[in-house]
């Protein structure tokens, strides 16, 4: 998942009032909503700005006009949790000249801080949890009699299944949809599983529905998200019982072909795969259907099978790069991403010297790298030491990191001279003289504007590259 982009969302009046014929005449309060973290944070801002809609909210870009303001937040790593702080403070700065303003934290920061930042740090009027959001009317309405608004109860079965997200970004291709929530996993470094709960899976039903009514409102791409996709099971209890004997059981594979069915016009992507739990069933349906596009997202976390087992990740370096030779085997061409964490407790040259030497086996496309950042409350914290100096770490996440643009670079110059099907996202942010889009393998193209536009498929001759971005011509469709 690409984690701490910052982006101000936006609704478009229009669009939310379109949806929502009802709330026309009750729309007069207003709602800015920021969000920060993982894909999974965006997807629920959507929800809530559903929830909001139906509750006379419509959503403006301008904090300045806003009467309710909400900041969805990450935890991940320290440094995600600084510029969320930082923003509060410019929010209450906002508030002292406009007190009527009410400012609400929400996501993983809200759960695991939970009052402190009401009543120690009084940096907010309202705290919900990730999965609090169907009571924000009624937070709302808490604060405006004064009362303190918090609700971070978690839940074992809320998957928001029957909300119709209002999609937030501007460019209607591309929409996130949630398919489970929290994680079970425990991985040592790992705060998630503190701030979102127990894993829980979404009806397969709703979610098709949802994709149903993406692809009639100009949608041409779904992202299935989840912290762990391969884990998906509807009908199935944690323990593993089957709920409901009349209802047939549904796994993540079976999950992937009902939404491919939904049309070939729609592309369908999906995050986070776990190794441990990846299955050759659900690589044989990506080969199956040429819609599910062939990328992969696969956190190795490290190279190394003893820091694997300290992370409590569940899986070693050899049934790592055996998943990686069945990806090989069953989707020629598939693009392969991943996450790594550099200075992980204890983690000595040699371990780190896996972790090298295992990206240049797998050649990834892309990666997320990050330094380990300790968290409060995980096992990590309470078990091993943060025994790694600062500087050792960065200097092996810039080795990291310089490793893979080398690697990234190479996998992009073999693109050129192919002919790649795009899927146009719209103009180009540097030129408007140029449009941009995106493979079946996830990497950006650039082109030159053309009689076509945003959601349409084309055919881009590569012709040449940078590490990040493919440069083409659109070739006779
Ligand atoms: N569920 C996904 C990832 C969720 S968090 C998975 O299991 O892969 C996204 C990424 O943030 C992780 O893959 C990891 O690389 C990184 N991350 C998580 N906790 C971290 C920490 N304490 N310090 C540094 N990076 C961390
Ligand atoms: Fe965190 Fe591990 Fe769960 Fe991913 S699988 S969210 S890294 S605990
Ligand atoms: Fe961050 Fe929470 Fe996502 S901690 S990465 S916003 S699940």
């Amino acid at each position: 998942m690409s984690l701490e982009e910052n982006e101000i969302l936006e609704g478009r009046q229009g669009e939310v009032l379109a949806r929502e014929d009802s709330s026309f005449a009750r729309a007069s309060k207003k709602l800015y909503i920021e969000s920060y973290g993982c894909q999974m944070n965006f997807s629920d801002s959507e929800v809530v700005a559903s929830i909001m809609t139906k509750n006379g909210f419509s959503t403006t870009r301008d904090v300045d006009e806003a009467d309710v303001v909400l900041i969805n937040t990450c935890s991940i790593r320290d440094n995600a949790e600084k510029r969320v702080r930082k923003r509060l403070t410019e929010f209450k700065k906002k508030k002292e000249k406009n007190p009527e303003m009410v400012v609400g934290i929400l996501g993983c920061m809200a759960e695991r801080l939970k009052k402190s930042l009401l009543e120690q740090e009084k940096l907010v009027d309202l705290v919900a949890g990730p999965d609090a959001y169907r009571d924000l009317p009624n937070l709302i309405e808490e604060v405006g009699t004064g009362q303190r608004a918090v609700n971070v109860l978690l839940s074992r079965d809320e998957t928001y299944a029957d909300i119709s997200p209002v999609r937030l970004d501007k460019g209607g291709v591309s929409a996130f949809v949630t398919i489970m929530r929290g994680c079970d996993n425990m991985c040592s470094f790992c705060v998630v599983p503190f701030t979102r709960g127990r894993e829980r899976s979404r009806d397969p039903e709703t979610i098709v529905q949802e994709c149903i009514d993406l692809l009639s409102s100009g949608y041409r791409e779904v992202t299935l998200l989840g912290q762990n996709v391969d884990s998906y099971r509807w009908n199935v209890s944690n323990k593993g019982e089957i709920k409901d004997k009349e209802l047939p059981t549904v796994n993540f594979a079976q999950l992937l072909e009902k939404v491919a069915k939904v049309s070939p016009d729609l592309r369908v992507r999906f995050s986070t795969s776990h190794p441990k739990d990846m299955t050759d069933d659900v690589l044989h349906a990506m080969a199956a259907y040429e819609n599910i596009c062939n990328y992969i997202h696969l956190p190795v976390q490290s190279g190394n099978t003893e820091v694997l087992k300290r992370m409590n990740r569940g899986y070693s370096r050899e049934w790592y790069l055996n998943r990686i030779e069945a990806i090989h085997q069953i989707i020629p061409d598939c693009a392969i991403s991943t996450d790594i964490i550099s200075g992980f407790c204890g983690e000595s040259d040699h371990e780190h010297d896996d972790t090298v030497t295992l990206m240049r086996l797998v050649a990834y496309d892309f990666a997320y790298m990050f330094k380990y950042s300790e968290r409060p409350k995980t096992l990590a914290e309470r078990k091993f030491k943060d025994d790694v100096p600062e500087e050792v770490k960065s200097k092996r996440l810039t080795e990291i990191i310089e490793n893979q643009l080398t690697y990234s670079l190479a996998s992009n110059k073999k693109r050129i001279g192919k002919v790649e099907k795009v899927l146009v996202e719209g103009v180009s942010k540097r030129s408007e003289e140029h449009m941009s889009g995106r493979t079946g393998r996830n990497s950006m193209v650039v082109f030159p504007v053309g009689d076509f536009q945003k959601g349409d498929y084309i055919q881009v001759k590569i012709l040449n590259c940078t590490s990040a971005t493919l440069l083409g011509e659109v070739i006779e469709n």
